[in-house]
């Protein structure tokens, strides 16, 4: 199928909404989808031209929602299907695309699938919707095979069987109540089939596909022979393990990447198609080497991979530079477009990734700028517009099963899920009038939206604008060309700074320097990272850590 250049989502600006931190309007602490709509407004005037939802569905919450007990019903903390459907009518009439997320490769053990197969003897159908097998060992107490849960400690849990014997076990990649479903089994295809179009018939414009590349396992029986290796080299804590070493475990994993996760994007590929207006896919997948990406969106399977080299990436010309191309090349040869992150609920917030404080922000400012003004789709993680830190949290808040599945060995994700300041002088910041179910900093009435709106220099005004831009200047809208690698020609500086031209006339420069750069390039300057560009004789001189956009058409 030839790929439509025009569709909406090929240079969409989609932002991302973790509901139970965006706002509450129940004053039971956490956020619902009624507060989503409440907000449509603010989330319109970002300029932004989608949102995707994390999980709202009916879950015992135990990973954030990932954990799913009824993926076609919304869970009572988050509201009703009803509001569900008022949201999606909500956005439309606004001019907002929906997308939310499935999560394929594992329900909760609280789903009836798994009660059922609880209740049903091994070898039971019920029971091969999952994968339960006996363990090893003279009682069967040693787990079918040595694979870690990518959360920490093992990947199987033991049950008990009905008449109170110890039984069979599961797998779970994550958490023991993410239960992982066995895509060889016929139910699971269904009954995704009729998610899919549960929200596609809701009027969904999207889906963002969680674990996209877990769905398919082989060798399940056969132990690993570094599966703690392997663990820390998924969840990149790898600071001292050998690159070889790191290389080696990545390119080989039973559990991710595997050929057979293909064949059911092309199925899902032809429902997604059977509908109108453009319905999209996104994958999150983690994959390795980053080349294999591309072969999740070749054209009759899904529509966008998130790439993640700019979530892990430092402030740095060379390494952003080389991103840049490597992700540009691999897209263009199956005609995808690249897509860019830079933070999401799962990662450090992008100006705490950057070290911090005002140096942080000033480098999360100039990176924002760069990606705004790259070919293709960009994620923004709700906060990042605010340029939020992640949140010093005691342990004794922390919720993620990350912290407890490594005994507080890694502290977990919770820092970067703290609800959304709103307004600087309510209680809890606008954003709950219970108790938020995460403590918001003291000392974030300056980051607060009221504030920010107020202040012309704002991390928020700065988004505002580059987004208005992006969707306006003829260099940056939707392109429309199959080689999206030919949009960007890179302009040779010194060391430190990247320039690039993007036709009709615009030019991009970024000092990643600690110390100020000119660069003989010059035109109305359309936005910078930070104040200071100045301009003469044909020259731009940038302040360390700054980024700015030049018109360049006369
Ligand atoms: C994805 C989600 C993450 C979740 C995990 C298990 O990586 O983004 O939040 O914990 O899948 O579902
Ligand atoms: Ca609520």
């Amino acid at each position: 199928m030839t790929p439509q250049l025009s569709s909406w989502w090929r240079n969409a600006a989609i932002y991302q909404v973790y509901p139970r931190s965006f706002q509450d309007t129940n004053g039971d602490g956490e956020g619902d989808l009624r507060g989503v709509i409440s907000q449509l407004d603010y989330l319109k005037s970002l300029g932004i031209d989608a949102i995707w939802l994390s999980p709202f569905y009916t879950s015992p919450n135990n990973d954030g929602g990932y954990d799913v007990a009824n993926p076609r019903d919304v869970d009572p903390r988050f509201g009703t299907l009803s509001d569900a459907e008022e949201l999606i009518r909500a956005a439309h009439s606004k001019g907002l695309k929906i997308i939310v997320d499935i999560v394929p490769n594992h329900f909760s053990t609280e789903h009836e699938w798994f009660k059922e197969a609880l209740a049903n003897p091994p070898g039971s159908q019920a029971r091969s919707r999952f994968h339960f097998y006996d363990g090893r060992g003279e009682s069967g107490e040693i787990p079918p095979n040595n694979w870690c849960s990518i959360f920490g400690g093992p990947a199987w849990s033991r049950v008990t069987e009905s008449d109170g014997t110890p039984g069979q076990w599961y797998l779970h990649l994550f958490d023991s109540t993410q239960a992982d479903l066995n895509w060889e089994n016929s139910d699971v295809h269904e009954d995704f089939e009729k998610t899919l179009r549960f929200w596609l018939d809701k009027g969904v414009d999207g889906f963002r596909i969680d674990v996209a590349h877990g769905l398919a396992k082989e060798e399940i029986l056969k132990d690993h022979r570094d599966p703690e290796g392997l663990t820390r080299a998924l969840r990149l804590d790898v600071s001292d393990m050998p690159r070889d070493e790191r290389e080696s475990l990545l390119s080989d994993v039973p559990f991710f990447d595997r050929e057979g996760v293909h064949e059911i994007y092309r199925q899902w590929r032809k429902v997604f198609d059977s509908y109108s207006g453009e319905r999209m896919s996104v994958a999150e997948a983690w994959v390795h080497p980053s080349s294999r990406a591309t072969r999740y969106v070749r054209s009759d399977e899904l529509h966008q991979i998130f790439n993640f080299d700019f979530l892990i990436a430092e402030w740095n010309a060379e390494f952003l530079r080389s991103a840049i191309d490597k992700t540009l090349n691999e897209v263009s040869e199956v005609q995808a477009p690249p897509t860019w992150v830079l933070c999401n609920h799962d990662s450090p917030r992008l100006v705490s990734r950057l070290g911090g404080g005002d140096l942080g922000a000033k480098k999360a400012r100039a990176m924002a700028l760069l990606t705004h003004a790259l070919p293709g789709g960009i994620y923004i993680y709700q906060g990042e517009e605010l340029g939020l830190e992640d949140a010093n949290l005691p342990d004794e808040v922390r919720q993620d099963p990350v912290f407890f599945r490594t005994k507080g060995a890694d502290k977990g994700r919770d820092g970067a899920r703290v609800p959304i300041p709103w307004r600087a002088d309510d209680e809890n910041f606008g954003f709950t009038t219970g108790k938020p179910w995460l403590p918001m900093p003291r000392q974030w009435s300056d980051m607060a939206v009221d504030s920010q709106t107020q202040e012309s220099g704002s991390f928020l005004h700065l988004y505002r604008k580059s987004l208005s831009i992006r969707a306006k200047h003829p260099a940056l809208k939707q392109k429309n060309s199959i080689d999206v690698s030919s949009e960007i020609s890179w302009i040779p500086t010194q060391a430190g700074v990247l320039a690039f031209e993007r036709k009709p006339g615009f030019t991009l420069i970024a000092n990643c320097n600690d110390f100020s750069c000119d660069v003989e390039i010059s035109g109305e300057i359309l936005l910078a990272s930070q104040p200071g560009v100045t301009q003469k004789d044909g020259v731009t001189t940038l302040p360390a850590h700054t980024t700015c956009w030049i018109n360049t058409s006369h």
